[in-house]
């Protein structure tokens, strides 16, 4: 019997590529998302690539009869909590439905957990949590200081998994730090569809190479890098998502623990190398222009990913090459995302 991992958020850009490596290793995603920022049609997708659809369950984390009725109707092995909201502007907006949904959602599915005996999780944290700690390389063991209410939210959940994993023995959890998303399953069945104008990079120029938007606005030149564009610690989705079958394998096979771990690269690359590489894939010039600096953005950081690599004997195997060549191969195929279909 294949275990059932609950995978909350399935249907999104992170969860979708992960239930390809969980059912690839040999794992039963059973996904609930109540798809207000993705469509179930990523689940066929990962049908036809893996010949297994994950089942999905339409519902809402903070749905407390749901989530009994789901652990009620068949033994679940772990949880990989991916469901949330991810736009950091609307998170400064409207900061209230930011902590209800990602928050006041990870108690709710924490407190089902802990009514149905489940405690093993791994919950998709972020470096924006680090907040503008003054080195470039982010470590586990640095201070959490972050400066948006997305990033609160996110650094709120990992201490609330502290004092959960401490006050009651038997939780097994890994908060997983991701740096910075792209790409695609080499497929280009599923990939990054975001709605409305995409605030990240990577969606950025694909539109633009599709010709969904016009040009690639560079936000600031003037950056104290090497080339003056912003610097990141960009990571394959795919890495990202062999990355989770890393980490539940590891607490599945271990005593329980709580680990807090990086997942990025270990190497900043720019915008503005990230436009060149996407360049020479596609085989053309892309229009750009350098505007004013975003505001909320800094300079440069990326992951010391040496913890992960100790702990989970996992490291990125994927280049910015592969990030650019499987970002284009999804969107070229799916110009409009999963409503091209
Ligand atoms: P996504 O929006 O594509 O996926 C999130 C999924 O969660 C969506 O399918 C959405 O419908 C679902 N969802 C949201 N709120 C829900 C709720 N209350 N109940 C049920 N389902 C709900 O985003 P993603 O890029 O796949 O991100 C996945 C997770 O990783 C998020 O928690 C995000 O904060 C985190 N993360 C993302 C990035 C990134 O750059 N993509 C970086 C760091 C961390
Ligand atoms: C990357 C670089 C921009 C778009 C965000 C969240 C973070 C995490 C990942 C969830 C920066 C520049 C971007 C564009 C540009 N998400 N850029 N033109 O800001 O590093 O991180 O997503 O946890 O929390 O903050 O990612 O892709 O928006 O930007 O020049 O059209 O690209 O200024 O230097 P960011 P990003």
């Amino acid at each position: 019997m294949n275990p059932t991992i609950l995978v909350t958020g399935g249907a999104g850009y992170i969860g979708a590529h992960a239930c390809v490596t969980l059912i690839a290793a040999g794992f039963t995603p059973l996904v609930l998302d109540n798809l207000c920022n993705s469509s179930a049609e990523s689940l066929r997708r990962v049908g036809r690539i893996t010949g297994v659809e994950p089942r999905l369950i339409v519902a809402d984390i903070r749905d407390a009869q749901a989530l009994d009725a789901l652990f009620a109707a068949q033994p679940v092995a772990a949880v990989m909590h991916f469901a949330g909201l991810k736009a950091v502007g609307e998170s400064t907006r409207d900061p209230l439905r930011y902590h209800d949904n990602n928050v006041a959602g990870s108690i709710g599915l924490l407190q089902a957990m802990q009514r149905a005996a489940v405690r093993t999780l791994i919950f998709s944290s972020s470096a924006t949590v680090y907040g503008e700690p003054g080195f470039e390389q982010f470590r586990e063991d640095m201070r959490c200081d972050p400066v948006n209410p997305y990033g609160r939210g996110k650094w709120m959940i990992e201490q609330m998994l502290g004092d959960l994993a401490a006050s009651e023995a038997g939780w097994r959890i890994a908060a997983l730090r991701y740096f910075n998303p792209v790409g695609a399953h080499a497929s280009g069945l599923i990939g990054e569809d975001p709605r409305g104008a995409p605030d990240n990079l990577m969606p950025a120029i694909t539109q633009v190479a599709v010709g969904r938007l016009p040009k690639l606005r560079v936000f600031g030149g003037d950056w104290p890098t090497p080339d003056g564009s912003g610097v990141r610690d960009y990571i394959h989705v795919m890495d990202l998502a062999e990355g989770h079958v890393a980490a539940l394998r590891h607490l599945l096979a271990h005593d329980p623990t709580l680990l807090t771990l990086n997942l990025g690269s270990g190497h900043g690359i720019s915008v503005l190398q990230m436009l060149r590489a996407f360049e020479q894939v596609l085989g053309r010039a892309l229009p750009c222009e350098i505007v004013a600096r975003r505001p909320g953005d800094i300079a440069a950081y990326w992951a010391d990913p040496t913890l992960a690599a100790n702990v989970l004997g996992w490291r990125t195997q994927r280049d910015l090459h592969a990030m650019c060549r499987d970002a284009w191969r999804w969107q070229q195929a799916n110009p409009r995302g999963y409503a091209s279909a």
